[in-house]
């Protein structure tokens, strides 16, 4: 008997840049869980709306758009319409696309059940915003996982370099005090720290020491009461 309910869920929410994806990817493998990315549905449903010259600020085309959206995951590749499309949605462009059409009320409603799918046996570790908030507010761990700005734009700016891409130090800065601004200010879902979530702060951690601290806390959160 687990004091956690299932499947069980793993919510890992913070802001950008802040190893979100890395560590919920690394804690799924450990456990053996599935893994929802969930700010890649908004990537990928930014990138559909750019396709087809909708604005980000068309809530409600968005809105139909999101209804009907093709999307599919597949080892660590995303997929839209079936097509693979994971280099397109990773651009700074579409991170920001996403922070836009992510604040409309209709767009969110329209996910909430794309997301909830994901939750399939064992279990599922999932990152966003809104995971431990709105998807699953019955997740068995929160985990608000965040690091100074300056120092998720100096891990921004070195991933571009690393990658032979051209990156501007101040300008990833500013967009990230900018995208932070946007997902915890907006009216629907805002991006914040929960009660019941513990705080990790990984401005001094590496991937693996943060990763260590959510299987060892799950761990305890799953024990026999
Ligand atoms: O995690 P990410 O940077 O790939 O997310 C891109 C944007 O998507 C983020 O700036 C806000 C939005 N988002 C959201 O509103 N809710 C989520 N659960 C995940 C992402």
């Amino acid at each position: 008997m687990t004091n956690t309910t299932f499947p069980h869920v793993i919510a890992i929410d913070g802001p950008s840049a802040s190893g979100k994806g890395s560590v919920a990817e690394r804690v799924a493998k450990y456990f053996g869980f599935h893994y929802l990315d969930s700010g890649a549905i908004y990537r990928l449903l930014a990138y559909a709306a750019y396709q087809q010259n909708v604005a980000w600020s068309d809530a409600r085309t968005l809105a139909e758009i999101a209804a009907k959206l093709d999307i599919k995951f597949e080892n660590g590749e995303a997929y839209l319409n079936g097509e693979q499309v994971s280099t397109h949605i990773r651009t700074e462009q579409m991170g920001k696309g996403a922070s836009e059409v992510a604040v409309h009320p209709e767009v969110r409603t329209a996910l909430l059940q794309t997301q909830r799918n994901f939750r399939q046996t064992p279990g599922l570790v999932g990152d966003g915003r809104d995971i431990g908030s709105v998807i699953f507010p019955d997740a068995g761990l929160k985990v608000f996982l965040t690091a100074a700005v300056e120092t998720r734009a100096k891990r921004r700016y070195d991933q571009l370099i690393n990658r032979g891409e051209t990156a501007d130090y101040d300008l990833i800065l500013a967009d990230l005090q900018q995208r932070d601004l946007r997902d915890s200010q907006r009216a629907a879902a805002p991006l914040k720290q929960l009660p019941d979530a513990i705080l990790l702060d990984t401005t001094d951690k590496n991937i693996e020491q943060a990763v260590n601290i959510i299987i060892e806390a799950f761990k305890k959160a799953s024990q026999t009461a």
